[in-house]
């Protein structure tokens, strides 16, 4: 098991992985199904050819640069680990940014709150494990991402009331909100960041939006007005550089209290605005 490790190790480290020795634990113990701590206590255990043929083929996937949280099939988020698979979005550790904001939000006691665009469920799941009272809803496009965010919750022992659908529409015909959150794709069609990294293998649909990464921004801020009850708010994560505009859809919307509020790199990561009464 040691000389398997070692090897993989060495192979993410001349291929320019950032944290090789971690990765290499992570990838070995994912695949020999054991934590760090067994891939010290037992590394003199030898291993099957198979297993080493199938650890060296999770290696060179991470090689040729897919995501480890697609390799490993999970990602913590919100200290919440979530099952992930390539047709949803791994989800970032900016977006606890936005949930942080809608918790201190959400009034005490039972209330309603919406996630557009759920993907793994990532701020449902946050929220409704904050606030258990909380009636949480959840929607999304993409049949598989449900799949997944529906599973993670079961996992979890979260309820949550998944829709299927776009945007508002889904969830035309329900009570008013309390809350809306939203993290949707605001990634320009042309940005040189999308043939990089992680967002190279993740679903396009999760990160692209038309209008120089505007137009799904939009489209919420637009529909969501109407389906928040008197004094409910509208939290949207978007990208660095985006918080202008945003504010000024929040405000054509007639949102009031607008404003946006920066990640821990100093950049508008999450703009909010509140219904009119
Ligand atoms: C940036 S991802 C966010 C996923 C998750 N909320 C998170 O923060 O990790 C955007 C999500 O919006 C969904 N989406 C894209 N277009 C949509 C639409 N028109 N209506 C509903 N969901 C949509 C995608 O399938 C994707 O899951």
């Amino acid at each position: 098991m040691a000389g398997l490790l070692a090897e993989s190790r060495d192979r993410l480290q001349r291929a320019g992985i950032d944290q090789a020795g971690l990765e290499a634990r992570l990838l070995v113990g994912h695949q020999l199904e054991t934590t760090g701590a067994g891939l010290i206590a037992f590394g003199e255990r030898p291993v099957t050819p198979r297993q080493a043929e199938a650890v060296r083929a999770l290696v060179a996937a991470r090689v040729a640069g897919q995501p480890i949280a697609y390799l490993l099939g999970r990602r913590e988020f919100w200290s919440l680990p979530l099952q992930v698979d390539a047709g949803c979005l791994i989800p970032r550790p900016e977006t606890e940014l936005l949930v942080e904001r809608a918790l201190g939000h959400l009034p005490a006691g039972p209330a309603r709150a919406l996630d557009l665009g759920t993907g793994s469920g990532a701020i449902a799941l946050a929220l409704k494990s904050e606030r258990p009272q909380l009636q949480a809803w959840a929607s999304d496009v993409e049949a598989g991402a449900l799949a997944v965010a529906a599973a993670n919750a079961c996992r979890l022992g979260l309820t949550v009331h998944w829709f299927r659908g776009r945007w508002l529409e889904a969830v035309a015909s329900r009570p008013l909100f309390d809350l809306i959150v939203s993290n949707p794709p605001y990634v320009a069609a042309d940005d040189p960041h999308l043939t990089t990294g992680d967002l190279r293998f993740e679903p396009r649909r999760a990160l692209v939006a038309a209008d120089g990464g505007l137009a799904d921004l939009r489209a919420i801020a637009a529909a969501s007005h109407s389906r928040l009850r008197p004094g409910g708010w509208l939290l949207l994560e978007h990208g660095a550089g985006q918080g202008s505009a945003v504010r000024a859809l929040l405000r054509e919307a007639g949102c009031r209290e607008v404003s946006s509020h920066a990640d821990l790199a100093g950049l508008e990561r999450v703009t909010e605005g509140r219904a009119g009464a």
